[in-house]
C-alpha cells in the first residue's frame, strides 16, 4: 500500500530541505511510454518530498537514469550517461544518483553497476517504484548504498502521486508486465507477469485527467489486448474502451500496444463504436514471414494478421495503422526479409517503427545462430525504410484539401505556429496563437513537403 510510504515522504522532505533548501532533481527517461509514467509517478513522489525539477544534472540535488533494456544501443547510450556522473559526484559528493527501469531490474546489470559505477546511490528494479521514497530516505538518512532488484508480480500498487509532463496529452496505464515471451524480447523478464489494474481505479484516474483538463488519453500496456485477465470483474479491452468513452468531456482515447494474437473483431467494433477513440491501431507485425512468426514466438500467421487489417480497414476506412518491425532476427533469410517488404507495401502502414534485431542476452533467440553481418541487416533495413518513405508520403499527399479535426497539442518551433494531431497519427502545423492549445479545431492541409502544412478553417 502506498500509504506505507507517507511517512518516509514526510522524513525525507525535511531531510532534504535541511541539507539543499529547495532540492532539485534531473529525472532521464530511456525507451517506451511505460517509462515516461514510471517517471511521471517518481516525479510525483519527489513533488511531495518538496523537490523541484531542472533538465540540468549538474545543477541537480537527485539525478535519475529511469532505463531501457530492449535494444543494447539503449543499454550502451545509459552506461554512457551514469559514467558521466562520476566527475559531478566529486564535486558534489551529497548529490545523490538513482538508477531504475528495465536495465536495473536485470541481476547483471544491476552487479555490474554495483562494481563499476560505485558512485551510484540507490538502484531499484521495475517492481519497487512505489517504495521510491523509502529508498531516497534511507539513503539521505545516511544508509549504506541501496540495491533492490526483488519482485512481486502479483500486486499493483494504487495512490502514487503522479506529476504529468504535458497537459494536453496524458499516459495511463492500465496494466502491467508481458506473458507473451516472444523470443527476441527482454520484457517479460524485466517486467514480470501481466498483472491489470482494477477498471475502478483507471476509470477514476480517466476522470481525474479529464477535469484536469487533458484531452489525449493514451492507455498505455505491453499487450492492451490481454486486458481484464486474472480480474474477479467480467471485463475485457473493447469493455473498457467502451466504459470510458462514456465519461463525458471533449476528449480522445488512445491504446498501445496491441498484439496481433488477441486483438479480436469485438474491440475493432468498440473502436468503430466509441466516438472518443481515436482512428489509430498499432499492431506491431515484427515481420512477415510465417517461418520467422513462428521461431519468433508471435503466436500468428501472416495471413491472420492481413485479416485483422482488412477488418480494421472495413469497420474505419480512414483508420490509421502504424507498426514495429525487427530487421535481421537470427536465421532470417533476405527472401523471408522481402516477405516483410511485401506485407509493408500491401498493408500500407501510416508510419513504421523500425529496428535491426539486437540480442538481448536471456532470451532465447540470443543463443540461435545469427550469420548476417550488421552491413548486411543495414540494407534490408534502409530497403524496408524506402519502401515506408515512399507509402508514407503518398499517404500525406492524399490529404492535401482536406480538412480535417485536430486536437492543438504544442506550439511548433516556427514562431506563431501551433502542431495540431488529427484523429489518426498525423500532425500538421498551422498559423495559430498558444490559447488553441488543448482545443479541437478544424484544419484543412494546403502542403505536404514532409511536414505536413495545414490552414485553420
Ligand atoms: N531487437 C530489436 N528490436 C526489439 N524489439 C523488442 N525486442 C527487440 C530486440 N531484441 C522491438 C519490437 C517491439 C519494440 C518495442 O521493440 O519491435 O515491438
Ligand atoms: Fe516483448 Fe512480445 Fe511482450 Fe511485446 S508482446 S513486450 S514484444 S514479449
Amino acid at each position: 500500500m502506498f500509504s506505507e510510504q507517507l511517512g518516509y515522504i514526510e522524513k525525507a522532505k525535511s531531510i532534504a530541505a535541511a541539507r539543499y533548501g529547495v532540492p532539485k532533481a534531473c529525472i532521464n527517461t530511456y525507451g517506451c511510454q511505460q517509462n515516461v509514467s514510471d517517471s511521471e509517478h517518481i516525479k510525483g513522489m519527489l513533488e511531495k518530498m518538496g523537490y523541484a525539477f531542472t533538465e540540468d544534472a549538474s545543477d541537480a540535488d537527485f539525478v535519475l537514469f529511469n532505463t531501457c533494456a530492449v535494444r543494447e544501443h539503449a543499454e550502451d547510450r545509459v552506461y554512457g550517461n551514469i559514467g558521466t556522473m562520476k566527475a559531478l559526484k566529486k564535486a558534489r559528493p551529497d548529490m545523490i544518483v538513482a538508477v531504475c527501469g528495465c536495465m536495473a531490474q536485470q541481476e547483471k546489470v544491476a552487479e555490474r553497476i554495483r562494481k563499476s559505477y560505485p558512485y551510484v546511490d540507490i538502484l531499484f528494479g521495475t517492481h519497487l517504484i512505489h517504495r521510491f521514497p523509502e529508498f531516497l530516505y534511507r539513503r539521505l538518512n545516511g544508509s549504506k548504498r541501496i540495491f533492490d532488484i526483488s519482485t512481486d508480480t502479483k500486486h499493483i500498487v494504487e495512490g502514487i502521486p503522479v506529476h504529468r509532463d504535458k497537459t494536453v496529452k496524458g499516459w495511463l496505464p492500465i496494466m502491467y508486465g508481458c506473458d507473451n515471451f516472444c523470443t527476441y524480447c527482454i520484457v517479460p523478464y524485466v517486467r514480470g507477469r501481466e498483472r491489470s489494474r482494477a477498471s475502478c481505479e483507471i476509470l477514476r484516474e480517466a476522470e481525474q485527467m479529464i477535469a484536469a483538463g487533458v484531452k489525449d488519453i493514451t492507455l498505455l500496456g505491453q499487450n492492451v489486448n490481454s486486458y481484464g485477465k486474472g480480474l474477479s470483474e467480467d471485463i475485457n479491452f473493447a469493455k473498457l474502451i467502451r466504459k470510458i468513452n462514456d465519461i463525458s468531456g471533449e476528449f480522445r482515447i488512445r491504446f498501445m500496444t496491441s498484439h496481433p494474437k488477441d486483438c479480436t473483431l469485438e474491440l475493432l467494433d468498440a473502436m468503430r463504436d466509441c466516438e472518443k477513440v481515436a482512428h489509430h491501431l498499432h499492431l506491431p507485425v515484427q515481420c512477415g514471414n510465417n517461418r520467422v512468426l513462428g521461431v519468433m514466438n508471435r503466436r500468428y500467421t501472416r495471413e491472420k494478421y492481413l485479416s485483422l487489417i482488412k477488418a480494421a480497414r472495413s469497420r474505419m476506412p480512414d483508420l490509421s495503422i502504424t507498426s514495429d518491425i525487427i530487421v535481421g532476427f537470427p536465421g532470417e533469410t533476405y527472401e523471408e526479409f522481402c516477405d516483410t517488404l511485401s506485407l509493408v507495401k500491401e498493408v500500407e502502414y501510416n508510419s513504421l517503427f523500425t529496428f535491426i534485431y539486437s540480442a538481448r542476452p536471456g532470451t532465447p533467440a540470443a543463443e540461435m545462430p545469427d550469420i548476417i553481418s550488421r552491413a548486411e541487416k543495414g540494407k534490408w533495413f534502409n530497403e524496408l525504410l524506402q519502401a515506408q518513405d515512399i507509402i508514407g508520403k503518398q499517404k500525406q499527399n492524399d490529404m492535401k484539401g482536406k480538412t480535417y479535426r485536430v486536437l492543438c497539442e504544442e506550439e511548433s518551433e516556427n514562431e506563431g505556429f501551433i502542431m495540431g494531431r488529427t484523429n489518426g497519427t498525423d500532425v500538421i502545423e498551422f498559423a495559430g496563437d498558444k490559447t488553441l492549445i488543448g482545443k479541437f479545431v478544424n484544419v484543412k492541409v494546403i502542403d505536404t513537403n514532409n511536414v505536413l502544412k495545414g490552414t485553420l478553417i
